[in-house]
């Protein structure tokens, strides 16, 4: 149990035996870290309910506390505030194992599209989504991650109508010589996408593709099969460099069968009613007086709508999964999307009652100027340049570029990427940095990656000092506590759990960035005033060993649920 748990059910047991019922007793971390390790405020909305006064109901919760030795001081301050600092011993007991909440979970992230470029946004969603996956896998949840291709619709419609105009003879001969790269792909889309916005008659070609490869035409679905198979090859190599993985590679496609039963379905049962020539579900009546625009299931040109692919999704999710959870890691200005869909899935009883279906929204990647991160040309950012481009970055910082360093800026380049990301708040905004985010000093990957290299060279250094001794033998829980720093680093360590558990209540990766963050501050700290090899006393010695190789496992930890690795050194 956390030392936040304990304190909670600590003062749980004393309202009990005062007779009064409390659940949530407002424990929090202190804001006064100097005075005391966690508060709570128990004792103010309690003296309203019972009518007493608040600072008499803390002076008894204190004199009960006070009697548990986890505790060392218990002080009641202000209007009734319980401060309270865990003993020493209680720190080192050192408890990091995290809770389990044994859920079943579909992610759904990444969400790239067939023959379009990746652009920052993509990566956002596969960041996040690959740290959430981690953050819930070790909080004891299933989690199954879906890259959810968007991979059916208009933008097909338009590629097989541009295909065509530019090479008839691949039309003729069954695409039996198709070899475009992705680039060429890519390229293929962006004419397409010009035509498709200037011109009418292509617009219209396009719509009558898209209708004809959802209704089965062969020749239509062949050509898709290609563009789709080259296009999640190009993304797997990207997401592999991203160390970024899915469970399944499905896509809105997977969902075509199922498509007109779901309407029928809705039709039928009142949900969903014919609006000129479309299929809506209409908004208004539902969840607010206010009116909203409705969410279209089927166009008048009877082509079905990316709304529709989801509601299929969660169809098939249920059916194949039965899960407690449906994430949804996708940008912020998908929210009314995602609002509409979930309350017809609702409506229409498509889920379990406790299946909760979350929208894990994010801000936007922004350039120097406030707009969308774009490339110096000004164009999207793709993935794979800014990969390289941060591994050119990272590369600048080193003297001597060789096997070993080329894989440290690697690592280094990967994780500037995620940490830069997921140490803001996903919701809101952020800067790209160009200049300082490989950076070893500041709020940055490298800073915390650097901590660790710095204590694989402190004990690979102990190792030669002790080869008498053999620290391998060394008893662990030989830790003790000589210095203020040492403590605070014990409670900071007592904190990974606790903060696990609300980066994964939260469904926020920046309280696990802040937390590695201020751990790695705190072993600079000791590294700068303490003498850890060079230390006389051998006990202390061999315990601040001991908590370098504590630290070093919870960072690592750490960054593992960023998603980012750690170089074993980091030279320069
Ligand atoms: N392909 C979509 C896009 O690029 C994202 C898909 C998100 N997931 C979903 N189930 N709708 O905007």
């Amino acid at each position: 149990m956390h030392l936040k748990d304990y304190l909670n059910s600590a003062i749980v047991k004393v309202l009990k035996q005062l007779g009064y019922d409390a659940s949530n007793t407002l424990v929090s971390i202190s804001n006064r870290p100097d005075l005391s390790d966690y508060q709570s405020n128990v004792a103010m909305p309690l003296a309203k309910i019972v009518k007493k006064s608040p600072i008499e109901i803390a002076n008894k919760i204190k004199d009960f506390l006070i009697k548990d030795p986890a505790f060392s001081k218990v002080t009641v301050d202000g209007p009734g505030f319980i401060n309270v600092t865990f003993s020493d011993n209680k720190l080192l007991e050192i408890n990091i194992s995290p809770k389990k909440f044994g859920k079943k979970v579909v992610l759904d992230y990444g969400g790239p599209n067939i023959a379009k470029e990746m652009h920052v946004g993509h990566l956002r969603s596969a960041i996040i989504g690959e740290s959430l996956k981690r953050i819930l896998k070790l909080s004891g949840n299933e989690v199954i991650g879906d890259v959810h291709f968007g991979d059916w619709g208009t933008p097909i419609g338009m590629l097989i109508t541009q295909l065509k105009q530019e090479n008839p003879q691949s039309f003729e001969d069954n695409f039996e010589n198709f070899d475009m790269t992705i680039s060429e792909i890519s390229a293929l889309y962006k004419r397409a996408n010009a035509n498709f916005k200037s011109n009418d008659e292509f617009k219209e070609s396009a719509r009558v593709a898209t209708f004809e490869l959802q209704n089965g035409n062969i020749l239509y679905k062949k050509l898709w099969k290609i563009l789709r198979d080259k296009s999640v090859e190009a993304v797997k190599k990207n997401y592999d460099k991203l160390g970024v993985s899915f469970d399944l590679w499905l896509g809105e496609s997977d969902t075509n069968d199922l498509l007109p039963k779901i309407v029928d379905d809705l039709l039928k049962r009142n949900i969903a009613v014919h609006s000129n020539g479309a299929i809506i579900v209409p908004m208004d009546c539902h969840d607010s007086k206010q009116e909203k625009a409705p969410l279209i299931l089927r166009k008048s040109d009877g082509a079905y709508t990316y709304a529709i692919t989801d509601l299929a999704t969660i169809v098939q999710r249920m059916e194949n999964y039965n899960p407690d959870a449906i994430l949804y890691v996708v940008d912020a200005r998908q929210k009314e999307h995602f609002q509409q869909v979930f309350t017809v899935a609702r409506l229409a009883g498509y889920t379990k009652e406790t299946t909760s279906l979350e929208h894990i929204a994010f801000g936007t990647v922004n350039g120097k100027d406030g707009k969308p991160f774009k490339t110096r040309e000004g164009n999207v950012m793709n993935l794979k340049d800014l990969i390289e481009f941060s591994e050119n970055k990272a590369k600048e910082e080193l003297s001597v570029i060789n096997e070993e360093t080329k894989d440290q800026a690697h690592k280094i380049a990967i994780g500037a990427l995620k940490f830069q990301d997921l140490k803001n708040l996903r919701t809101s905004n952020y800067i790209f940095d160009t200049e300082n985010f490989t950076k070893s000093e500041g709020k940055t990957g490298a800073y915390v990656q650097y901590a660790i290299a710095r204590i694989n060279s402190i004990l690979e250094k102990s190792l030669n000092k002790d080869s008498n001794e053999n620290l391998a033998t060394a008893n662990p829980n030989e830790l003790k506590i000589s210095h203020k720093i040492e403590r605070d680093i014990l409670l900071q360590l007592n904190r990974f759990s606790e903060s696990l558990e609300q980066a994964y209540v939260a469904r926020e990766p920046s309280i696990i960035s802040e937390y590695i963050y201020i751990l790695s501050q705190k072993f600079s700290n000791l590294y700068a005033e303490l003498p850890i090899n060079g230390e006389n006393d051998n006990a202390i010695r061999i315990s601040r060993l001991q908590l370098c190789r504590i630290i070093k496992k919870v960072l690592t930890q750490g960054l593992d649920m960023l998603g980012i690795e750690a170089p074993e050194k980091m030279l320069r």
